[in-house]
């Protein structure tokens, strides 16, 4: 099957992720790029097999582990066969603190299994501490610039 399509993904506890796969959505519409923006708690895992591309964010909480909302997500990749994911092109934007000792524990550990998935890393993962500000702009461009977008020089 011919992979088609651009989904944005977030798991979140309180809402920054789904604000910034909200700010993703609106960005990518301008330049005439569609693309789902959904919650990991409410798709089917199924259409990791169809989307062409995929853009996760998400946070870590408690000691280094998901959001609620995220850990059926995280489950499912725990256990995804090697070639589950094959063709699929990704990239991750995580989101935490690092006072926590387990920073960003989540989007490396969603990062990881999706390339062990046979997931294609499209974009270096970002590991964002609380200054969100800037480093997801800096990543907002390199996502424009996946879809072909000139850098700003
Ligand atoms: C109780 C609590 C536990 C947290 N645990 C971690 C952690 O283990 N590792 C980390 O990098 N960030 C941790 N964080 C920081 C959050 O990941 C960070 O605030 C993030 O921006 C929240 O995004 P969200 O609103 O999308 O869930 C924690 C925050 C709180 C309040």
């Amino acid at each position: 099957m011919t992979r088609k399509g651009n989904l944005i993904l977030y798991g979140t506890q309180t809402g920054t992720a789904e604000d910034l796969g909200g700010e993703l959505q609106e960005a990518l519409e301008e330049m005439g790029v569609k693309a789902g923006c959904e919650n990991v708690f409410d798709i089917e895992m199924s259409r990791l097999s169809e989307v062409e591309r995929v853009f996760v964010l998400i946070s870590t909480w408690g000691d280094g582990d998901p959001p609620d909302d995220a850990e059926g997500f995280c489950e499912w990749l725990e256990e995804c066969d090697s070639g589950a994911l094959n063709g699929l092109e990704y990239g991750v934007f995580g989101l935490g603190d690092s006072g926590y000792e387990q920073f960003c524990e989540c989007g490396k550990f969603v990062d990881a299994k999706m390339e062990a998935a046979g997931g294609r890393r499209i974009l270096e993962r970002v590991d964002c501490d609380i200054d969100i500000d800037g480093p997801f702009a800096a990543w907002l461009e390199l996502v424009k610039q996946s879809f072909g977008v000139p850098a700003i020089s």
